[in-house]
């Protein structure tokens, strides 16, 4: 019977079977798919799992100790969180173009990754959240995945003699799968339900170049927003929503006095599949709410404005 229950167990043992008593590597984003593995392996083979979670700076609002605080405080799991913020903001000064913006943020990772992983000599393993999708579509060069792949077994900075078997334990599974996986291991619904996140992360989300001022700002509005939209119960029934970060001044005038600040976009949209989609028709009081909340609460932002922009032809990131 192919119950949720019996494919964890089927995996669990498929795991056990391959790996033995041998270490393995994790790279853990904060993803549905990268933590729905963390949380099998953790279960099939404890602490001969260790994580590599890269914190870019380009996260959510307290993302990367939400992860820590789930994974290594909550279930135990052995994480290595390497703070690479400078690092991130440092290749990304100066530039603007967004195609090499992704670039530079896909090869640090990696490199960053590579860095911490050849440091973990007694890994024989490289597991991967890989899903059936990106198995049968080119997705995989969207998500990074594929990519992940090729530096490990083309030009990776592991050592020449060792080679590392991958373990990819979703492969067969689409993303509701891996969600109702993941509820069944123990994570709370509202990680494994979350949004998708790019990649590239704030970086695509702050138009032009990114600074560390500009991501603080960002992610304060960004955390209102989806608070707001939680609060309404409509987070679940918008299939992607965040904030973009305008880096132009506009004019306002608070009390006695007039600001000169940034313009902050929200972004919401319904889509099935994500190659095409309506802007969310988010109800006036909440837009309201949200660009005064948006305004008062975080200084340096003075204008608040809502994309209404469908897919096509408009994308769904700005960037
Ligand atoms: P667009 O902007 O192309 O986005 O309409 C479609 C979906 O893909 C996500 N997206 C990305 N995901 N790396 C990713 O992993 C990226 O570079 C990237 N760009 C867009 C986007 O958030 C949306 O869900």
């Amino acid at each position: 019977l192919w119950t949720t229950a019996n494919i964890i167990d089927e995996n669990i043992r498929t795991v056990r079977e391959k790996v033995g008593s041998d270490e393995v590597i994790l790279g853990l984003s904060g993803g549905v798919d990268s933590s729905v593995v963390a949380a099998l392996l953790h279960k099939a083979i404890g602490t001969q799992l260790t994580c590599v979670f890269v914190d870019t700076g380009l996260l959510r609002y307290r993302e990367g100790d939400q992860v820590m605080a789930m994974f290594a405080e909550h279930m135990g799991v052995k994480v290595i969180r390497v703070d690479a913020e400078e690092r991130f903001l440092a290749a990304l000064a100066g530039v603007t173009d967004p195609e090499k913006k992704r670039k530079i943020i896909g090869g640090l990772f990696i490199d960053i990754f590579d860095e911490e992983s050849s440091k973990l000599t007694s890994a024989k393993w490289l597991a991967q959240g890989t899903i059936y999708p990106d198995v049968i579509e080119s997705a995989g060069a969207k998500t990074g995945k594929a990519h992940l792949i090729k530096s490990h077994h083309n030009v990776g900075g592991l050592p020449e003699n060792m080679k590392m078997g991958l373990v990819e334990p979703l492969r067969e599974l689409f993303k509701d799968e891996v969600r109702v996986m993941g509820v069944e291991l123990g994570l709370p619904p509202e990680m494994v339900y979350r949004h998708p996140f790019p990649g590239p992360g704030l970086g695509v989300r702050i138009l032009g170049e990114v600074k560390k001022e500009y991501a603080d700002l960002l992610r304060l509005a960004d955390h209102i927003f989806i608070e707001e939209l939680r609060k309404h119960d409509l987070y679940d029934k918008t299939s992607q929503a965040f904030a973009v970060f305008l880096p132009v001044k506009s004019v306002g005038v608070t009390g006695d006095g007039r600001r000169y600040d940034y313009v902050i976009a929200l972004r919401a949209v319904e889509t099935i599949d994500f190659m095409t989609a309506r802007w969310a028709h988010l109800p006036y009081e909440l837009l309201d709410l949200l660009s005064r909340r948006i305004i008062n609460e975080i200084r340096g932002v003075s204008r608040v404005v809502y994309d209404i922009s469908g897919k096509p032809p408009a994308t769904i990131e700005w960037e």
